[in-house]
């Protein structure tokens, strides 16, 4: 039978755990690795035996290559997803879609007009089984009034404030909005800065168009990595467990090894369905916006509006 061809473009962290995921899969075969250093893109292909190259469009264009997955740096993201959209292939395009919220609805409309589901948006916390298990619970206290998103971080570089919203804070975004199947209308936020250089904790607070409440707090100086949710509804309280291996505060790419594996398997899943599944380009685009309202409040001290455009019925509206 023929193995379906992945070809991964950026050969850092994210790419090489996407790349060993994949390639355990059956019937996967990672044919192409493509990375601007040339040294990293075959390092990462001699691991997954794959072919090297620092040409990313004849990555795209090759005939071996069935679908793409973009693991490269944030501000590649929108473009390279305009080309692989243009190639037609299945692709997943890690978070963010783009690094501004027009690039994102452009790459969002791109894909609308095709009038299919390409992309898949690396938000892989919904395939974490503790969130996972979470957002099964959350119907059983009724309508949600309220969601506490927690995250540390235990960083040894200082970091912008905008990238710390942007890199990590979006997944507790995305987790809020797929937790209430709801989405962030505006946000007040604040920040403590790190001795004055980058940042040390961030705040916000939102309002979702259900009329449940939202609150971010997020620490980019922590004693370890460490995720928790909690959701209040009408009729009791719903949150994660503490971690049983306290290890896992050491390393987040090891708390989340089960997510990415699960992700990994799903987008394959998906793709032999016909179409993509999972978080979605509308994903990035909303999240996205959040961000951008959030970078907005913590400058202006005000509550900022989440500018949202229209969803595009191929994405339904959850
Ligand atoms: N979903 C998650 O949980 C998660 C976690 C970490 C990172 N990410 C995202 O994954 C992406 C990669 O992050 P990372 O930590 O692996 O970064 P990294 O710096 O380790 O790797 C990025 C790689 O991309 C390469 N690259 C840069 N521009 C390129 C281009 N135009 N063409 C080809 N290769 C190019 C770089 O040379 C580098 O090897 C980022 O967008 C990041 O935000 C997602």
């Amino acid at each position: 039978m023929t193995k379906l061809g992945i070809g991964i473009i950026g050969a850092g962290g994210m790419g090489t755990e996407h790349a060993v995921n994949l390639g355990g899969i059956e019937g996967v075969d990672i044919v192409m690795v493509a990375d601007a250093i040339d040294d990293a893109a075959t390092v990462l292909a001699s691991r997954v035996g794959a072919e090297a190259t620092t040409d990313v469009a004849a990555l795209i264009g090759d005939p071996r290559v069935d679908a793409i997955v973009i693991a490269s740096t944030d501000e590649t993201h929108a473009e390279l997803a305009l080309a692989a959209l243009q190639s037609a292939k299945p692709t997943l395009c890690e978070k963010p879609l783009a690094v501004d919220l027009d690039d994102a609805v452009g790459v969002m409309a791109a894909e609308a007009a095709t009038g299919r589901r390409l992309l898949q948006v690396g938000l892989m916390r919904v395939y974490d089984p503790i969130d996972v298990e979470l957002k099964e619970r959350v119907p059983s206290n009724g309508r949600v009034h309220h969601i506490r998103a927690v995250h540390r971080n235990r960083n040894d570089f200082h970091r912008s404030i905008d990238h710390a919203i942007s890199q990590s804070m979006v997944h507790d975004i995305h987790t809020v909005r797929w937790l209430a199947e709801a989405e962030i209308t505006s946000v007040v936020a604040g920040m403590v800065p790190r001795n004055g250089d980058g940042v040390r904790f961030v705040t916000a607070a939102a309002r979702l168009d259900s009329g449940a409440l939202a609150s971010f707090e997020f620490d980019d100086f922590a004693f370890g990595y460490d995720v928790s949710v909690e959701v209040t509804g009408e009729n009791g309280l719903a949150r994660t467990p503490d971690p049983a291996d306290t290890a896992l505060h050491d390393d987040w790419f090891a708390w989340f090894s089960v997510a990415y594996r699960r992700e990994a398997e799903a987008w394959v899943s998906s793709i032999g369905a016909g179409s993509a599944a999972g978080p979605s380009a509308w994903d990035g685009v909303a999240v996205q916006a959040v961000v951008q309202a959030i970078q907005r409040s913590v400058r202006s001290g005000r509550e900022e509006a989440v500018f949202l455009p229209d969803c595009p019925s191929l994405y339904g509206r959850r």
